[in-house]
């Protein structure tokens, strides 16, 4: 019997996919400890499984699709996709939800999560217990992004396994802390993972954010610069000429602080002058679709972190990972040698 204990975690860990405070099971599958981080409007199907075969976590945020259904379409696609059909452990992939009032998918896509097992679900916002019982019912994992201290407490008081620690200059709905200090602190008081998240393009960047403590990398604008994203040509274009000056930090747009390419804000008649302050924080509009598949401003308005200066192609998955473990582990093998 699978007992829950008080802080959500299971007596029999070990047997169901989840060491109590080690990493994942799924990280011994992976090839580097990266995860391509949800992007609303960005990330479907086809980049979660060309990023979960090339090794590493591929993810997308539950409301990209529509519907509860299309969602559950879309783990079907990706589950089959990822199988290897001989009774071998399938390549891990994560959901992102938003766990707020105004999001009123939640409660069905939690169980649409429970039913397929997914292996990581990323909560966004919110965290509440209920939520990681239900997903470590099944053996799952839950990362919970955060951008400050007071976040990451009642988070790791709800018995998340994982702070995915948001820092300054993130794309979204970016932190204002340096990476330094968000993971140092989180790691005063929270053993589990930390997930570190925020302006990581290169395999030296995920290199050094593993030399500073975290478990995993999380890169979030690098994959809208891929063959399998879903982004618009002018927005991955965009991407490739600008450089973290062009990166603009805003609530503006939907009342929360958020990165956006500048070139984009102006398009849509916003520059620093006709920036009109919003105070109406409703994630419920704000990241969802509407009744054609597309959401408000996000749609127009392009965000993007400011790691977009060391972004200036747009390769395939496959192609990227290859590069990004060269790069990662010619970084490390540099820093061993200065020890000799
Ligand atoms: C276009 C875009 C859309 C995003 N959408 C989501 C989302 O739906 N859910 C979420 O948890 N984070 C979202 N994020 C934040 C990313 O998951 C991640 O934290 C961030 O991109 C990491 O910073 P980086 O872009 O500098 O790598 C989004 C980021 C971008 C750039």
């Amino acid at each position: 019997m699978n007992q829950p204990t008080t802080n959500g975690h299971s007596h029999n860990d070990h047997n169901n996919n989840r060491p109590a405070k080690g990493k994942p099971a799924f990280a011994s599958q992976l090839k580097l400890p990266l995860i391509a981080a949800p992007l609303f409007l960005v990330s479907g199907p086809e980049l979660v499984i060309a990023s979960s075969k090339a090794g590493i976590v591929g993810t997308f945020p539950a409301l990209n699709q529509r519907t509860t259904e299309g969602f559950a379409e879309w783990l079907v696609q990706i589950k089959a996709a990822l199988d290897p059909g001989n009774g071998e452990q399938p390549a891990p992939y994560g959901v992102n939800l938003i766990v707020h009032a105004t999001n009123p998918r939640l409660e069905a896509d939690l169980a649409v999560c429970v039913e397929h097992k997914v292996p990581l679900v990323i909560t966004s916002l919110g965290a509440v217990s209920d939520v990681v019982d239900a997903v470590h019912s099944y053996g799952g994992q839950v990362f919970h992004d955060v951008i400050n201290l007071r976040h990451a407490r009642k988070a790791a008081a709800a018995g998340v396994d994982g702070l995915i620690a948001v820092s300054a200059g993130a794309g979204g709905h970016a932190g204002y802390i340096s990476p330094f200090a968000l993971v140092n602190e989180i790691r005063q008081f929270f053993s589990g993972q930390v997930i570190l998240s925020g302006c990581l393009s290169t395999g030296r960047d995920l290199a050094a954010a593993v030399t500073m403590g975290a478990d995993f990398g999380y890169m979030g604008t690098r994959f809208i610069n891929t063959q399998e994203s879903r982004a618009a040509e002018g927005y991955r274009q965009m991407i490739n000429e600008s450089s973290a000056a062009d990166i603009v930090y805003t609530d503006k747009v939907s009342g929360v602080n958020a990165n956006f390419l500048r070139d984009s804000l102006a398009k849509a008649g916003m520059d620093d002058a006709t920036l009109h302050d919003r105070s109406d924080i409703d994630f419920g509009s704000e990241l969802m679709p509407d009744e054609n598949g597309e959401a408000s401003a996000w749609k127009d308005i392009w965000s993007a972190g400011q790691g977009v200066g060391s972004i200036d192609s747009v390769p395939t998955v496959e192609a990227l990972v290859t590069q990004l473990e060269a790069d990662y582990r010619a970084a490390i093998l540099e820093q061993a040698a200065t020890l000799s």
